[in-house]
């Protein structure tokens, strides 16, 4: 662990919030709603039957009106969004343009018959009219269920398939690196198909020739005859805002489920705790918003502070690694909100790309997503912050809805350790546990657990209310289960030490390994096959592949790595295209039959086995050397990339 301290000390010092807080959390979080517009006032600020927990009990509220009709007298003319294109177009969108725009496309989705609790899945680039479109949902009460359009065309009718989605939005394509992705192709493949779909909306980003099919309606056609009349719902507390799949330790991804009062309640509060966001900010989070960070903190944290942000349609990288500096030029950032990836990538092409931009807005800078090397992290502090910026560095989960441990330079001053997220967020008790649940000692490994329900924790899973107590609350009576490893040090710091489960961070990206394996094992030359993580420097994790192939295959090592890769990439998406295959004759496997995972990662990872004494199942110590060293000779030769 890394022992050395930066203390920024930002004057404010006084801790009493968080002592309230934790001697009384329901009052703490009861505070805080307050902070938001209701319709009606709740009369039970938490009913929690475990491991269900319904905040606000009775409220009435309307997440589209907290982001925009809230703002309407003060700030209709400020900007909400500088949106920069990757082909270096851009736009400027005032609150009363996007209220305008919002209210229309809600009348369009009504026109089209989308009623309070029906779904809609918005597979869109990164463009203004994807936060549209979610508002738009919000106000009618429709449930949106965003997917990152880097996903596959199975993926997508997947997920519109589980969710029995009424309308996709999409567009005719997307720009990515330069290129354009055919999303509208994409829908067609197979989500198109689905039986609930009954209509698809299609933004012209490209412009480029698409075909039209009888359910299909272009977005411009539908907004220009749409009224800009049309008040928000007002909605239960417990209302469904969104689903949004994300990958497990099962092949299919699990749909969670947030809620409206609760989830708002939990945005709002950690957006400003945690960015000190003030009126005259420049706020950018490059994440885009198919994935948690994007729903939470590039849509709702800002615009329910009226906060004016830049967002970046394309890759970081594009067309060279200076774009994000070159982006916090021009818009004055004073506030970046980036991933370890990325900061490993930028911190690869060295200081002088980033000290020939002025930086000098900057104020704060944040982390999500993966833990963050301490190196990566004073490289950020130093080159970027220019040693003035404190770096929050925040763990959470597409389940938690927002922050849960972070420093909070809007609440307290706290002094700053590199690679920890440092102290959970007031209401919030986290603490790490052994095997049996009992609290482990100071500086030892554990498992991450969180005691008590908090606002923007999930409803559950979308349709699974089974799979949701098995996934999160079974392994440990009573607690959640994050599934990642951490410490806690000896001033009550916690450090995150990765995932605990079968569940990869590839580039930030949650990819499930059971996902993969039955990807793989779908081809018909394929028996068996267990797909890991190993360190990759940029990317935190890369993917491995072993493979067993059946008798007799006739194909050659290229022709199959070729088909392997392509299954990947059209069952889930091009981000979890494993870097290596290791075609073997066996797969280590305990007795009772579980594959012996950590085995595989030391072999791919060219490392020794290590401690095997806590492998899985109690299975022997020579059992488990002996599959190890067969494994090695399996593989000789047959390692192919
Ligand atoms: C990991 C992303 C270390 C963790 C918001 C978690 C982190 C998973 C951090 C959730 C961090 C997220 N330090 N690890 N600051 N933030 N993680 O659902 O393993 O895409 O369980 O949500 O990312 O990923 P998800």
């Amino acid at each position: 662990m890394h022992k050395e301290i930066y203390d920024i000390n930002l004057g404010n010092t006084d801790h009493s919030i968080r002592r309230n807080a934790d001697s009384d959390f329901i009052s703490f979080w009861d505070k805080q709603a307050k902070l938001l517009s209701w319709f009606k006032n709740w009369e039970n600020t938490l009913d929690w039957n475990p491991p269900f927990a319904k905040w606000f009990v009775g409220g009435k509220i309307n997440a589209s009106f907290n982001a925009l009709d809230v703002h309407q007298n003060s700030k209709s003319r400020k900007t909400a969004i500088f949106w920069e294109g990757e082909d270096g177009s851009s736009r400027e969108i005032s609150y009363s343009e996007l209220f305008t725009d919002v209210k229309k496309f809600a009348n369009v989705l009504k026109s089209l018959g989308v009623k309070k609790g029906d779904r809609v899945t918005i597979y869109l680039p990164m463009v203004p009219e994807l936060p549209i479109s979610m508002l738009a949902c919000a106000r009618i009460g429709a449930t949106h269920t965003v997917v990152f359009s880097g996903f596959s065309a199975i993926s997508l009718k997947d997920r519109v398939e589980d969710s029995q989605s009424k309308v996709i939005i999409t567009a005719d394509g997307g720009y990515r690196k330069g290129k354009i992705i055919n999303l509208k192709e994409i829908v067609d493949e197979k989500a198109a198909a689905v039986n609930s779909v009954e209509h698809i909306i299609i933004l012209e980003r490209t412009k480029m020739k698409i075909t039209l099919n009888q359910k299909d309606k272009f977005w411009s056609n539908l907004m220009s005859d749409a009224s800009d009349d049309c008040d928000a719902e007002e909605l239960d507390s417990m209302h469904p805002l969104y689903i949004l799949y994300t990958s497990g330790t099962t092949g299919k991804p699990k749909g969670v489920l947030h809620g409206t009062g609760g989830y708002l309640t939990h945005i709002n509060s950690t957006y400003k705790w945690a960015f000190d966001i003030k009126d005259n900010d420049i706020y950018f989070c490059t994440a885009d918003i198919g994935w948690v960070t994007g729903h939470s903190y590039v849509v709702y944290g800002p615009l329910l502070h009226g906060a004016t942000q830049v967002m970046y349609e394309g890759a970081p990288d594009y067309p060279n690694a200076s774009r994000m500096w070159e982006i916090i030029q021009k818009y004055n950032v004073t506030i970046f909100y980036t991933t370890p990836t990325a900061l490993r990538m930028f911190m690869k092409f060295g200081d002088d790309l980033p000290n020939s931009f002025n930086l000098t807005t900057l104020r704060l800078l944040g982390t999500v997503g993966e833990p963050i090397n301490p190196e990566v992290w004073k490289w950020y502090f130093n080159t970027i912050g220019k040693k003035k910026c404190p770096i929050i560095d925040t763990w959470w989960q597409t389940e938690t809805g927002g922050m849960m441990i972070s420093s909070l330079p809007g609440l307290e001053s706290i002094p700053l350790k590199p690679g920890s997220a440092t102290k959970p967020i007031p209401g919030v008790e986290i603490t790490v546990v052994d095997e049996n649940g009992n609290d482990v000692d100071e500086n030892t490994k554990g498992s991450l657990i969180i005691r008590k329900p908090w606002p923007g924790m999930l409803l559950g899973l979308w349709n699974d209310n089974e799979k949701y107590n098995d996934v999160y609350w079974s392994k440990f009576s009573g607690m959640y289960y994050p599934g990642d490893y951490a410490i806690k040090d000896s001033d009550g710091y916690l450090w995150l030490l990765g995932r605990s489960d079968d569940v990869l961070k590839v580039a930030g990206h949650r990819i499930g390994t059971a996902e993969l394996e039955s990807s793989l094992v779908s081809y018909h030359n394929v028996a068996e096959s267990a797909v890991c993580g190993i360190p990759d420097e940029i990317k935190g994790e890369s993917i491995i592949a072993f493979v067993v192939l059946k008798e007799n295959v006739t194909e050659s090592r290229d022709e199959l790595l070729i088909k392997l890769k392509e299954i990947i990439r059209n069952d889930v998406g091009a981000i979890a295209t494993p870097q290596q295959f290791y075609f073997v004759t066996k797969l280590p496997k305990t007795r009772s039959g579980k594959i012996m995972r950590r085995l595989l990662k030391s072999i791919a990872s060219g490392e020794n086995i290590g401690d095997v004494s806590t492998l899985e199942d109690g299975t022997a110590v020579s059992e488990v050397q002996s599959a190890f060293e067969e494994l090695k000779k399996s593989i000789g030769e047959n390692k192919s990339n």
